[in-house]
């Protein structure tokens, strides 16, 4: 029995954990496992692969990125970007199909985030036999509780707020961090109530910077004189804008810019000397948390159950810390966004953290 596997869309920390555990899984059934290098691409005829041995994930478990490769920029990309659907090409489709009966695979593990897992149920639906992962820094899959990389990213937003705010209580500054998410706000609502700011801004939340700039002047009346502020890339501003910055090489949008808009308006209505800070991809980069290490092998491992129980067209799933699963379908069909009336926005509101509402 052969399977294969591939990540697709962004790296993430704790892919290679899933390898990992994937590989480990499957060898102890006798199976041999293909890994397709830059996700779908590598179905496409001649096919892009390695056979990952054992010996072969020796210790990748605790490396960042991905020892596949991966790539956002598809052929056979269903969906990209908030709620655009697109439609596989029939022949691409063909032709994916070709690699996978010449190699004879059995099962298809696809590790992504909302647009791969949505290219991974049209392929299940045309016949592929197909096991989702759920990967994703931005922790907007429905039907799991967590993805894996999450808690990496929000340990970087972490480690950089730390620092952040030392250097803005030196200068008694306002400092504006602008996290990654995409439509979501997960990063900029954990990075911040873990990252001690004293305002968060979400995509979720409509805000008001007069009402941040009286808060920041509130704080300044009360003897504090630096602000810690975290920004969602996805957070509109006021009017309703999405900030972009425009990809020339057609992938997908790329969101950034509210980090700096923010900052300037809130200089203009503090008077206080503002800076700005966009973690970027240092919240995708560098090792994975010990979390998402344990997260990723054991997603792994219940993959390869899931292709032994023939339980195609299923996502692995995380659940009152259980590894369980649902239906990719129930997972790609909606974005999981922050709940304005959610518990962790109610703990962020308890301590006195300032929305902009
Ligand atoms: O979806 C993960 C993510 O890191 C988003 O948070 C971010 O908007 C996007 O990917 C960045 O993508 P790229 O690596 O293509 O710039």
């Amino acid at each position: 029995m052969r399977i294969g596997i591939l990540n697709s869309g962004g790296d993430c920390p704790g892919l290679n954990a899933v390898i990992h555990g994937v590989v480990g899984a499957a060898h102890k059934l006798g199976w041999e496992v293909i890994g397709f290098r830059d996700g779908f691409e590598g179905l496409l005829p001649p096919g892009d692969y390695q056979v990952l041995d054992p010996e072969d994930t020796v210790g990748i478990l605790k490396l960042g990125g991905t020892i596949l490769g991966t790539t956002n920029k598809v052929s056979l990309a269903a969906k990209m970007g908030e709620g655009t659907k697109e439609e596989i090409a029939e022949m691409v489709i063909k032709k994916a199909s070709r690699t996978m009966s010449q190699l004879e695979i059995r099962a298809l593990i696809v590790v992504g985030g909302d647009g791969s897992l949505s290219t991974a149920l049209h392929l299940y639906k045309a016949g592929f036999p197909v096991i989702g992962v759920p990967k994703t820094i931005d922790n907007d899959l429905q039907a799991t509780a967590m993805t894996f990389g999450f808690d990496s990213a929000v340990s970087c937003v972490v480690d950089a707020m730390d620092r952040l705010h030392t250097t803005a209580l030196s200068h008694k500054r306002v400092m504006v961090v602008e996290v990654m998410g995409r439509n979501a706000g997960w990063i900029a609502l954990w990075g911040g109530i873990a990252g001690g700011a004293n305002v968060i801004l979400l995509p979720e939340i409509e805000f008001s910077l007069d009402k941040v700039a009286q808060f920041i002047k509130d704080r300044e009346a009360k003897g504090n004189h630096s602000s810690m502020v975290i920004v969602a890339e996805g957070a509109r501003t006021p009017d309703g804008k999405l900030l972009t910055n425009k990809n020339d090489d057609g992938s997908d949008v790329r969101l950034g810019g509210i980090g700096d808009f923010v900052a300037n308006e809130l200089a203009v209505r503090t008077g206080k000397e503002t800076r700005a800070c966009t973690l970027g991809h240092l919240q995708r980069g560098g090792a994975p948390t010990g979390l998402d290490r344990i997260l990723g092998a054991r997603f792994g491992v219940k993959a390869v159950k899931l292709a032994e129980e023939g339980r195609f067209g299923r996502m692995v799933s995380y659940q009152s810390y259980h590894v369980t699963s649902s239906s990719i379908e129930k997972a790609v069909h909606k974005l999981k966004l922050v709940d304005p009336e959610g518990e962790e926005v109610e703990t962020a509101r308890a301590i006195g953290i300032c929305l902009g509402d």
